[in-house]
């Protein structure tokens, strides 16, 4: 069938969703520095698009055109809302929508959300066949784990694939694992050799601890995935998916010209109604790898507002351009 998944070209590189990271604000900014194939939102309860406070949840869903390809991530335990939520998302424009059932937070698993599927199938089967019905014509993927407490990809990714969805992204770990040990490409390839027999249209992402281009193209050839998806390596280097720049020959002023147009890109679009503090993850991005970055960071870390940043940013520019001239 047409659609984004079998419209983009092979390998795949996707900015994995990254809640409070990846909203349309940093995504912008990622398209301008070196664009991903494919983007993904922050994921969004179902529960909370349908609550009385739908508004702020939905923030998570906002998106400008030149974002395409863009998929919604959801999550939530409520078939019938997966189905009118994703009713509602095909009437927004998506590409495509995908269901969380991998977040191993423990307020999420406590309420028998996303990881936890794993260990409920019938709950996701409900959740994804609600999902499908929602969606009409918009293809539905998932994004998971290799098991809950223990390694169990024959069983939980097999149960997967006999559902035949449109792509599956498989993060080498298990919930239980949270991010602690190393992403386990082996049993993502045995992911892919499931999926060969299981349901060989279903597109294999393969996800953890990837942090750069080249490194993709090598586990792609390695471990027979369609693509990479990538998450904490743009915290490093937010050029990441551009192939014709290297990291090292970005000097601190550039970056810090990016972050201005972070900040300025935050308040027009967001206009007080998000929490400043969320901006201070990505001041890491921006200022670092030179002399008096730490100190520097922290006194960004110590503002309190867009303005207040802006104010600051324009009393260290000239000292920031002084540090290029003189090459540190
Ligand atoms: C700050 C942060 C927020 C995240 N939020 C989400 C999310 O909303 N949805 C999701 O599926 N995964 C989320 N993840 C997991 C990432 O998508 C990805 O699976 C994980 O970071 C492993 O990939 P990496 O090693 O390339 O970072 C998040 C990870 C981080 C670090």
């Amino acid at each position: 069938m047409d659609n984004i998944w079998s419209k983009l070209k092979r390998p795949i590189f996707a900015l994995a969703p990254m809640e409070d990271v990846t909203d349309t604000v940093f995504r912008r900014i990622i398209i301008g520095l070196g664009r991903p194939d494919l983007f993904f939102t922050e994921f969004t309860s179902v529960e909370g698009m349908l609550s009385p406070g739908a508004k702020e949840v939905k923030q998570r869903l906002k998106f400008s055109s030149i974002e395409h390809p863009l998929i919604a991530q959801i999550w939530g335990t409520d078939p019938q809302k997966f189905y009118l939520a994703a009713k509602e998302i095909e009437s927004m424009e998506f590409d495509g929508i995908d269901l969380n059932m991998g977040c191993p937070v423990a307020k999420i698993v406590k309420q028998g959300a996303c990881s936890a599927l794993i260990k409920n199938p019938t709950l996701a089967r409900e959740i994804y066949l609600a999902t499908i019905e929602g969606a009409g014509k918009l293809p539905v993927s998932i994004k998971t784990r290799i098991g809950f407490e223990k390694v169990e990809t024959e069983k939980w990714i097999s149960f997967l694939l006999q559902l035949k969805p449109v792509a599956l992204t498989v993060h080498g770990r298990t919930a239980s694992w949270m991010s602690d040990l190393p992403s386990d490409w082996d049993e993502i390839k045995k992911a892919v050799e499931l999926k060969n027999t299981i349901s060989p249209s279903t597109v294999i992402l393969g996800n953890g601890d990837v942090l750069n281009l080249k490194q993709g193209f090598d586990y792609i050839e390695k471990y027979g995935v369609d693509g990479c998806m990538i998450g904490r390596g743009i915290f490093k280097n937010p050029w990441l998916f551009n192939e014709a720049v290297q990291i090292k020959d970005i000097s601190p002023i550039h970056k810090f010209d990016v972050l201005r147009e972070h900040l300025e890109f935050f308040e027009n679009t967001w206009k007080g109604s998000k929490n400043y503090d969320i901006l201070k993850k990505y001041f890491k991005i921006y200022i670092s790898n030179f002399d008096g970055a730490n100190e520097l960071r922290i006194k960004f870390m110590e503002t309190h507002s867009v303005a207040e940043a802006l104010t600051l940013w324009n009393s260290e520019k000239a000292s920031m351009s002084m540090l290029t001239q003189t090459g540190k």
